[in-house]
């Protein structure tokens, strides 16, 4: 079954513990948190405070996506603030293996993250040390955008590597997933759908829309 994380960036702040626990009782399998830096990405969103604040606020695995340059100086603090997993962008970490190995030593898992047109290479050689792989469906720094079309045959090549180089590392997509796009991405082989507009919306309470989302995954 697909696990569903939504993300809370299109989420009231104003009441984010109340948004939150909605998510946990509306069926979340994880929290997907998006943390913006205004270099990596054109927007700030928020960092380790608030990843803090979700950790108080719910029991759900704290999925941590860092949209940041040079993610490793800041490996401790989102430790610290309870991240179960941390992901970084491959563009955005020099040293990435030791940027992995970081991760690891500070007790969380591991998650790469690539941008729609990075080659998915880095893979190859990621993946024996990876707990999550995130392909990026859109173009990182905002919520409701539209989904990338190939982003679905990337998904089909890295399920294959996978199966193939370290079956217990999962594959997670993120940007775009609605009812519209989530079957085609499950399809392909994605084991977590990172939802953030399509769950937290004027239209719908969370329960409903992420037992919509299950229902068009198939
Ligand atoms: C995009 C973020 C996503 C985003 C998803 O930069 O990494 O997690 O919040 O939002 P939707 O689901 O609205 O595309
Ligand atoms: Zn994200």
């Amino acid at each position: 079954m697909i696990r569903v994380a939504p993300s809370i960036l299109t989420a009231d702040f104003g009441q984010l513990a109340s948004h939150i626990r909605s998510a946990e009782t509306g069926g979340a399998d994880w929290l997907h948190l998006d943390v913006m830096d205004g270099s990596f990405v054109p927007e700030i969103s928020f960092g380790p405070v608030v990843v803090k604040a979700a950790r108080s606020a719910t029991s759900l695995p704290l999925d941590v996506h860092l949209m940041v340059s040079a993610p490793e100086r800041h490996i401790r603090s989102f430790a610290d603030a309870g991240a179960d997993l941390l992901t970084v962008h491959a563009e955005a970490s020099l040293h990435l293996h030791r940027t992995l190995m970081s991760i690891r030593e500070h007790g969380m898992k591991t998650g790469l993250a690539v941008n729609p047109l990075t080659p998915l290479q880095v893979y190859r050689d990621a993946l024996p040390l990876l707990d999550l792989a995130l392909i990026m469906s859109v173009s990182p720094g905002y919520g409701g955008q539209a989904f990338i079309p190939g982003s679905t045959r990337r998904i089909a090549s890295l399920r294959s590597w996978r199966d193939e180089l370290n079956p217990d590392c999962l594959i997670s997509v993120d940007g775009g997933i609605s009812t519209a796009t989530i079957r085609q991405v499950c399809e392909a082989g994605a084991d977590v759908v990172v939802a953030g507009s399509s769950v937290y919306n004027a239209e719908a309470s969370v329960q409903d829309n992420i037992a919509a989302l299950r229902e068009a995954a198939g």
